[in-house]
């Protein structure tokens, strides 16, 4: 039942702030202002390290749980793609959380690695959606996203649900760690459990994004920028438009452009920025003044005071509430599988069936 929507996939982006909002409560049940763990919990003050391991948007969400997870906590993260991870063998430490994400809680690969890791790591914990799956049965503790059933192949409510719930284990890790003053706890939590209201107001913004995924359904390449948290949101972004609307789409950490993928910059290619009004947003604006003088399209994604900030001849904006800079990849997800969506919808790709793609990847 799509609900009214075209696709699935537009009915589950739709669905997010009830989504997350069901993540959100789980971990962070109303007046308490302290994150609860299902099934006994995790106490991080015996870890050392933690190794994250997923393939495809879950792995995003690893590489994004890692800015997270070393900021906030102060603790060393190592994340792989799980098809590398499980042939590679690599040493795992004493004292090592080994950790999986993945919304099937099927996929073989990381399967595979979480089988390499049991026996080696102190803890196999996953974040998984589908609470009776291989991953989750086969972990010391598995941690559900709440996200319902997801249908679409491409992944939309997992993401931002998973992304909620790692960055609550991050707050976790950095309580127990003693990392985090009560203040900052209580900012996140607060951040956290007010993260729905913005991603409706970024639903909001969709006609405005409907009709730039017109103008990107023309391109033939299309490159995302991003830095710090918003860099795997960038690599999340190229992967959703590349499967279902078949435009080739390459994502970059905004400061290497100039080591090579400015050779590709003209007329003809838009280059979607991401960048919330952080302390990294000047070094964004130059990013792009690099692209413009080369008469590259930059599409900015931002908040009112940076697109104002980010100044003249940037090609097409869209605008998002502001929110705690820590949840900025969360809220940013929205725009990122809108503008795939609609730009899809435009050149009239199957959306929710994409070529080639299955929605639960069971062989390697
Ligand atoms: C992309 C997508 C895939 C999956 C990947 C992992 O939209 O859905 O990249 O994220 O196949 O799947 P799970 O999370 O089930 O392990």
């Amino acid at each position: 039942d799509k609900a009214g929507f075209k696709h699935f996939m537009a009915k589950e982006i739709h669905e997010q702030p009830s989504t997350i909002a069901e993540a959100v409560r789980a971990y962070l049940p109303v007046g308490d202002d302290a994150v609860t763990l299902p099934d006994g919990g995790l106490d991080f003050t015996g870890i050392d390290r933690v190794v994250m391991v997923a393939c495809g948007t879950a792995y995003y969400a690893c590489l994004t749980a890692k800015y997270w997870f070393e900021q906030l906590a102060r603790l060393p993260v190592e994340v792989d793609i799980a098809s590398e991870f499980r042939y590679r063998e690599p040493p795992v430490a004493a004292r090592t959380l080994a950790l999986f994400v993945s919304q099937s809680g099927e996929t073989a690969d990381t399967l595979a690695a979480l089988r390499y890791c049991a026996g080696k790591a102190e803890r196999i914990v996953s974040v998984v959606n589908v609470p009776e799956s291989s991953i989750a049965r086969e972990s010391d503790l598995a941690l559900p996203i709440h996200a319902g059933v997801e249908i679409g192949v491409a992944s939309t409510k997992a993401f931002t649900c998973q992304l909620s719930v790692l960055l609550i284990l991050a707050l976790k890790a950095a309580t127990d760690r003693g990392a985090l003053t009560a203040d900052d706890l209580a900012d996140h939590i607060a951040a956290l459990r007010g993260l729905p209201a913005s991603i409706n107001a970024a639903l909001d913004q969709e006609p405005a994004m409907e009709s730039v995924a017109k103008r990107l359904a023309e391109a033939r390449d299309i490159l995302f920028l991003g830095r710090g948290l918003m860099y795997p949101l960038a690599l999340e972004g190229a992967l959703k438009l590349k499967e279902i609307s078949y435009i080739h789409a390459e994502a970059y950490a905004s400061g290497e452009l100039k080591h090579g993928p400015i050779a590709l910059i003209d007329n003809q290619v838009p280059v979607v920025v991401m960048a919330p009004r952080d302390e990294l947003f000047d070094k964004s604006v130059s990013n792009m003044q690099e692209v413009m003088a080369r008469e590259g399209k930059v599409l900015l994604i931002s908040d009112d005071k940076g697109i104002s900030e980010a100044g003249d001849g940037v090609w097409q904006t869209i605008r998002m509430p502001r929110v705690h800079d820590s949840l900025a990849p969360i809220l940013y997800a929205l725009p990122a599988q809108l503008l795939a969506y609609h730009t899809a919808v435009a050149k009239g790709t199957d959306v929710d069936q994409p070529r080639n793609l299955a929605k639960s990847v069971t062989v390697e």
